[in-house]
């Protein structure tokens, strides 16, 4: 049977438009400059609001300079940290700066060259993700379980975690 021209045009325009869908949707791709700025670095400043005024004279966390609310922010800020951690972690596409959000000053790494690093070893940059998205759930943990020594030990340790990444995807140095 032959469909008549509108049909097919019809049937045409689905077509398309399902794949085109389905295209936009597998190739959204995540932004790591404004994950950075609009989730990750409010979570930890979030949770460095609670430890950093919660520290002894030897610089470790005092556990019973915390209160409740404070233990709840470090748990929902560490589990915001995971998500966006995951996220980063499968995320399919990976652009370093979402199209308005590219300008950097002339000292500062170009989201170009920053593209470029994520582009030569996706996988590290995913690895980092979600190596760091497993430090955030333990945080998380610790911080629920109200474990001061833990807490005290996962939120030191982020520093690192956050710069083992950059060292690797924020460098200026031709590679
Ligand atoms: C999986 C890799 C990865 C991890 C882990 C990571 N970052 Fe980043 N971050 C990047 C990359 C790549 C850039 C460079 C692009 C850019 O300027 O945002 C960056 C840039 C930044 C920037 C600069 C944003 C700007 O204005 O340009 C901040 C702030 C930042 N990260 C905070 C953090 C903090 C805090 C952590 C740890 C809690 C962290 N990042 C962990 C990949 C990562």
């Amino acid at each position: 049977m032959r469909l008549k021209l509108s049909q097919a045009l019809f049937a045409l325009a689905l077509g398309a438009a399902g794949t085109a869908g389905a295209l936009a949707q597998d190739e959204t791709p995540l932004y790591v400059r404004d994950e950075m700025q609009q989730r990750v670095d409010p979570a930890i400043t979030a949770i460095w609001a609670v430890t950093n005024v919660a520290l002894d004279d030897d610089g470790n966390l005092d556990p019973a300079l915390i209160d409740d609310s404070g233990w709840i922010a470090i748990a929902q800020q560490a589990a915001a940290l995971e998500t966006v951690m995951h996220d980063m972690a499968e995320a399919p596409v990976l652009a370093a700066a979402s199209p308005g959000n590219t300008t950097t000053e002339e000292w500062e790494v170009s989201m170009d060259r920053v593209q470029d690093l994520i582009d030569e070893n996706p996988a590290a940059f995913r690895a980092y993700a979600s190596t760091f998205a497993e430090h955030a759930a333990r945080l998380r943990a610790a911080a629920d379980a109200r474990d001061g020594a833990l807490t005290g030990e996962l939120v030191a340790g982020a520093d690192g975690a956050c710069e083992g990444c950059h060292l690797t995807f924020w460098a200026s140095s031709e590679g």
